[in-house]
């Protein structure tokens, strides 16, 4: 029987080999559910207006939409996904999205690229402060 174990092992290797990759390849990149991964299509409240600081920025992973506003109070919205491959972007560090699919990085308070890969900005949302609420998305302010 010494046949036996190394024709399993090789089996169980080489699926071990193969399913990572496909599944990383979808993980990484695909959008996904377009539905759930895409910006707001129409106005969303986002929450308290008082969440976002003045020379600050809040993430709403959420909606993938992320708020700055400037020393004069003014907001500003953008879209969070990412416009190298579509990822939605999860991190936030002070003014800074990171994307976690290939590292492009993004200035949270003007949608600049400030990494590559991506080269396009993001795209900026329509946003108001309603009833101390932020509220942002197409027609937010038509
Ligand atoms: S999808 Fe590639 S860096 Fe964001």
């Amino acid at each position: 029987m010494p046949g036996r174990p190394t024709p399993s092992r090789r089996t169980v290797l080489r699926g071990a080999a193969l399913t990572p990759v496909a599944g990383l390849g979808l993980a990484a990149c695909s959008p996904g559910g377009e539905t759930v991964d895409a910006e707001p299509t129409a106005p969303v409240d986002l929450g308290a207006e008082s969440e976002v600081a003045k020379g600050g920025a809040k993430l709403y992973r959420d909606h993938n939409v992320v708020v700055s506003r400037d020393a004069n109070g003014t907001l500003k919205a953008y879209s969070t996904i990412c416009t190298h491959a579509l990822c939605p972007i999860n991190k936030l560090e002070g003014t800074k999205l990171i994307c976690p699919c290939h590292g492009s990085e993004f200035d949270a308070t003007s949608g600049e690229v400030l990494a590559a890969p991506a080269s396009v900005p993001l795209k900026e949302l329509p946003v108001e402060a309603k009833n101390g609420r932020v509220v942002a998305g197409p027609a937010a302010t038509a």
